[in-house]
């Protein structure tokens, strides 16, 4: 093994949800290892906001507006993309997280959730798979949870589900896709500090509790904690390793 396995250099690497606090930092971190990036979000100003935000550091981004929900849109995503621009890597990171306890959950919430979490990043992966097949391979990253292993909090039966299904479709999605060179992976996190878990952690003696209660590495995870692991799942670094679920977790799991 070289110690140039981590390069990215003239890969491109497709993120949706691309404008989060965990698709921000994943675009930055597969940018600078050298992948052009497509970011791609539901709202398009922000994905070109992230894009001015990548081309400041020198690094080669186009935006797209997308939601994962709507498989025609994906299908035009990909049916417009050019020569250079389409996806050896794919970062399925677009997810929802509405927290309604097992009794009161609707099927509104339950609905979207797999929409988005599910359907979408199957699709997508889909998409992304009938691309790469016919250019010798790629690398798919699904980003799941610990919610998708464990139950991870109160209130997240909904969420739970379907990072679930996101963790075994990427078993199959390796089973299936393997023989063509496409590598497919999750990621699980842990609670990282983003948008999505504000209410999870509303001060600090909360968060405190939960660190205490479950985090051996004594922290909650910052969104940077996610560059490396998603450098290696989209690198020659990982390239005997597919259908795996990583945990980037601070220790949550063993800790259960
Ligand atoms: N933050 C955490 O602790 C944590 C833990 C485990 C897993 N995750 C997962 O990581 C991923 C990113 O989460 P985050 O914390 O950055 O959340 P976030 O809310 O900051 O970002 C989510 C992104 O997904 C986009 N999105 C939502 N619906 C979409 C749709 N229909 N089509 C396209 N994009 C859509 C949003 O616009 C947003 O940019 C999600 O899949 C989430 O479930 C997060």
């Amino acid at each position: 093994m070289g110690s140039d396995v981590a390069v990215l250099d003239g890969s491109t690497a497709l993120v949706t949800g691309a404008t989060g606090g965990l698709g921000r930092i994943q675009a930055f971190a597969l940018g600078r290892a050298g992948a052009r990036i497509i970011a791609a979000d539901l709202d398009l100003a922000a994905a070109e906001s992230l894009v001015a935000d990548l081309g400041e550091e020198g690094l080669d981004a186009s935006p797209a507006r997308l939601d994962v929900t709507d498989a025609r849109g994906i299908e035009e995503l990909f049916a417009g993309l050019g020569g250079g621009w389409i996806p050896d890597i794919l970062v399925n990171n677009a997810g929802v997280s509405i927290r309604q306890s097992a009794l009161d959950a609707t099927p509104e919430v339950f609905d979207l959730t797999h929409a988005v979490n599910v359907r979408g990043a199957y699709f997508v992966a889909q998409a992304a798979a009938r691309a790469m097949r016919p250019r010798g391979g790629g690398r798919i990253v699904n980003i799941a949870s610990i919610g998708g292993l464990v139950v991870d909090g109160p209130q997240s039966s909904v969420y739970d589900a379907s990072k679930a299904a996101v963790v075994q479709m990427t078993k199959n999605q390796a089973s299936e896709w393997g023989r063509w060179n496409i590598r497919v992976n999750a990621i699980a996190p842990g609670y990282m500090r983003t948008a999505m878990t504000a209410d999870l952690l509303p001060d600090a003696a909360v968060e405190q509790r939960i660190v205490d209660q479950h985090i051996p590495l004594g922290r909650v995870g910052e969104p940077a904690d996610l560059a490396g692991p998603v450098v290696f799942l989209a690198s020659e670094a990982s390239a005997y390793v597919t259908g795996h679920c990583l945990t980037v977790d601070g220790g949550w799991l063993v800790a259960v």
